[in-house]
């Protein structure tokens, strides 16, 4: 039996095709990319973990099959470190805070957009049940995580909610874009549009974090492509918004975009500089 007010699965759709980063992204998904000496998806998964998470549900695609070797141990690597003098590495290739954390994967077969990735997943989310999505491009620096923030807002008012955060106005193109007013650091979702190439309802961009009820798969399966001919995640939000009320949480935490170059580039620096005090 599910229940409402527990949130404990996350969808971590990584089927996108990283155009940006190519060619690094040939052979290599954008997600394994590393932040210093760490993938970029394994600060998401941390993150989800930190929060309560108990299963990780990927999305994933057949050119991805990294992600699942990293979150699966490496016995003869492991048995090689501790034979070597390295076992100072053993904690970083088989974490202590994957115990008991289940991973699932499963494939998108026609890259279709971020709403059509997680609609393939419907068979493993309840109608009636919670679920967080995270977007590992967009990475965060806070304490606590991005997640848990979302998830104390969640245990207060017990509704879908959509983490947020202000841009400005010339970036509000690039992003889904929620209208309301903040009280505090939470709004009320009045509206929401993905990618307003012009009047943008506000500056509150939608970043990639969301806890949603499992009614979105229903909205995600008769969904005509959006912006870009895409599935999208923020048109099914928008229908979902006709039934009951959502809401938006001002996180508090520094956000890269590694989706970008420029995000990316600046995030390495960024924990490079925390990691190894380089000044
Ligand atoms: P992006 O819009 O960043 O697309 O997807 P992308 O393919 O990863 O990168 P570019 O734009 O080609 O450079 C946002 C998130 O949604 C996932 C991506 O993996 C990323 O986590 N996604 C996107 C899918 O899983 N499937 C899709 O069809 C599209």
């Amino acid at each position: 039996m599910s229940n409402a007010k527990t949130i404990k699965k996350a969808v971590l759709p990584v089927a996108g095709l990283g155009t940006r980063f190519l060619p690094a992204t040939k052979a290599i998904p954008k997600e394994m990319l590393p932040i210093v000496d760490t993938p970029l998806v394994e600060f998401a998964v941390r993150e989800a973990i930190e929060a309560g998470i108990e299963e990780i549900i990927f999305v994933t695609s057949h050119t991805k099959r990294s992600i699942e070797d990293h979150f699966d141990r490496n016995l003869e690597l492991e048995l090689k470190l501790s034979s070597s003098n390295k076992e100072s590495y053993l904690d970083k290739v088989n974490l202590n805070e994957y115990e008991g954390i289940k991973f699932s994967f499963v494939r998108q077969r026609d890259q279709r957009g971020l709403g059509d990735a997680i609609s393939q997943v419907s068979h493993l989310i309840l109608p009636d049940e919670y679920f967080a999505i995270l977007l590992a491009d967009d990475l965060f620096d806070g304490n606590p995580g991005v997640t848990s923030q979302l998830m104390d807002a969640f245990k207060l008012h017990g509704k879908s909610i959509i983490a947020v955060n202000e841009v400005s106005e010339e970036e509000t193109k690039k992003y889904g874009v929620i209208s309301g007013e903040l009280s505090g650091n939470l709004t009320s979702i009045e509206e929401i549009v993905e990618k307003p190439q012009s009047n943008p309802p506000s500056n509150l961009a939608v970043t990639g974090r969301y806890l949603l009820s499992g009614e979105i798969m229903e909205e995600l399966k008769t969904l005509e492509p959006g912006f870009g001919n895409e599935i999208q995640l923020t048109d099914a939000i928008a229908k979902m918004l006709q039934k009951g009320e959502m809401l938006g949480l001002k996180y508090d935490a520094l956000k890269f975009d590694c989706g970008s170059k420029e995000g990316f580039v600046q995030a390495n620096i960024h924990f490079a500089k925390k990691q190894y005090i380089i000044s």
